[in-house]
């Protein structure tokens, strides 16, 4: 059964917007959550229920309802208070270092708890008033973890609600340290279905839940797993996300991108290109990515004036201090670097931080010998796929980290390194620098084949298999259990 209508609920819609006065600035939204989801909708009727980055302002409204965009836009305003309690608080210094495997950068404040229950129960109420009961209602990403749960209170009929974690799941003995770890749990169990990216991230889920909650059983097949919990049953997989691999393909090759490419080529004449790309935030590696060049270059002096890094990063949550601090680091990092190996001709390394147009990002992608994707963890990272898919040429070595979701997919073709291990990334950068084109070419064709065939048509297609399932599990648990298992309120 295909869903009449996709409601589909993140923190965030696809456009973010800045008020000054009585001014609105529209601009695209960051990370991974939009880009894998932008395919989707442009195939199907959706409906996005989403924050707009501001709190309520009529020009805001005016500009959502004016926005050109393939799904329908459903905003949610957040009062400043809530943005700093919810999405600086409970979202950016509670979960976001928690799930990433950093609890000492997490400030446990009871405050931001209350906020982002009282924030999703905001968007539950958001999502209540536009789904209808034939729609399924798809909820984005960890600021949403407890939107099923309040839809469940107000009893509301509705088709599956399916839950997709794009970060990481944390093994139980991190995410123990949440204070409302059972809560959390228990509020995901409200879901009629829960994906992660990988499954050791189903399965981190699945052991904390074991652990904290009573389950009654937890079924497992070759593809997924059942909890029955209080008379329901959730469906927990493991679906990775994943990019619009023909459409990036050919919009790689545009005149538009040749002709940035061959400037880019210009500009680093002679040398060896090398690219990072990341929204500026502490998991992406960035400061280790740079010790990295500068073991390389003290160890290797042959490669000056030979080889250039290009790292570009994406201004992101700038109204949190910490990210401040992580831009002033980098930067720092940068200037020292810089200081100690730059020649009047050579400058090792390039460091942009603005955000990229979609044109400028693919021609860094094409004119790149080697992308340099070294997180200290990540959900997926896209970067990498997409990386891949620019490079229809066949040419180009991924540098990929062992802690990105990602790397289990590519980690064949790809130079795996451990991202805290400073010798083993520039070893492996070495390698990709040294690479035999017959090598590169083998390797690249088969990172193709790997983004091409688990693309994001084919991550949509596999959703709506896994919403089959979770249907007919609940469906069966509804005959077992009487009319009222799908109307528990939990509190
Ligand atoms: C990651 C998260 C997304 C988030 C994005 C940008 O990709 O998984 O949920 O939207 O980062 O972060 P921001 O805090 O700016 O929305």
């Amino acid at each position: 059964m295909k869903p009449s209508r996709l409601v589909i609920a993140s923190h965030r819609l696809p456009i973010t917007l800045e008020l000054s006065g009585d001014s609105v600035q529209v601009l695209p939204s960051n990370g991974g959550l939009t880009s894998a989801l932008a395919p989707v909708v442009q195939q199907i009727d959706a409906v996005w229920v989403g924050a707009t980055g501001t709190s309520y302002h009529p020009a805001v409204e005016d500009a959502v309802a004016h926005c050109s965009s393939s799904a329908s836009l459903e905003p949610v305003y957040l009062t400043d208070e809530e943005r700093r309690l919810f999405y600086n608080g409970f979202s950016n210094e509670i979960v976001w270092p928690l799930f990433h495997d950093l609890p000492s950068r997490c400030r446990f404040n009871p405050e931001y708890w209350h906020s982002y229950r009282k924030v999703n129960e905001h968007f539950a109420a958001a999502i209540a008033g536009v789904a209808g009961a034939a729609d399924v209602v798809w909820v984005h990403d960890y600021h949403l973890m407890l939107v099923a749960q309040y839809l469940r209170q107000a009893r509301l009929a509705l088709a599956p609600v399916a839950y997709f974690q794009h970060i990481p799941f944390p093994e139980p003995s991190i995410f123990s340290k949440l204070p409302w770890r059972s809560e959390v749990l228990e509020a995901i169990a409200n879901y009629d279905l829960a994906l992660f990216q990988t499954q050791a991230d189903a399965r981190h889920f699945l052991q904390s839940f074991h652990h904290y909650c009573e389950v009654a059983t937890v079924r497992e097949t070759t593809n997924y797993s059942v909890v029955e919990w209080k008379s329901r049953r959730l469906v927990v997989a493991a679906l990775p996300v994943s990019i619009d691999f023909e459409q990036l393909e050919q919009d790689a090759t545009s005149d538009a991108v040749q002709e940035l490419v061959l400037r880019i080529k210009e500009e680093f004449a002679g040398q060896q290109l090398v690219l990072g790309l990341d929204r500026l935030d502490y998991t992406k590696g960035v400061k280790e990515r740079l010790e990295a060049l500068r073991f390389l270059l003290r160890q290797h002096p042959e490669l000056h004036g030979r080889v250039s890094l290009l790292q570009i990063t994406i201004p992101s949550r700038e109204s949190i201090d910490e990210y401040a601090a992580v831009r002033a680091n980098v930067e720092r990092l940068v200037c020292q670097l810089n200081d100690e190996y730059a020649t009047r001709e050579w400058t090792p390394l390039e460091y942009l931080c603005r955000p990229l147009g979609h044109e400028e990002l693919l021609a860094y992608y094409r004119a790149a010998d080697v992308a340099l994707v070294t997180p200290i963890k990540d959900g997926m990272n896209l970067v990498a796929k997409e990386y891949c898919a620019a490079r229809s040429d066949l040419d180009g070595v991924l540098v990929l980290s062992e802690f990105a979701g990602s790397s289990l997919q590519l980690g064949n073709d790809a130079l795996l390194v451990n991202p805290y291990d400073v010798e083993g990334v520039a070893a492996a950068l070495l390698e990709a620098l040294r690479m035999p084109q017959e090598e590169r070419t083998i390797r690249m064709s088969s990172l193709r084949s790997t983004v091409q065939t688990a693309d994001a048509h084919n991550w949509y297609e596999k959703f709506q298999a896994f919403l089959d399932i979770a249907r007919l599990e609940n469906t069966s648990c509804q005959f077992e259990n009487g009319p009222h298992a799908l109307g528990i309120a939990m509190n």
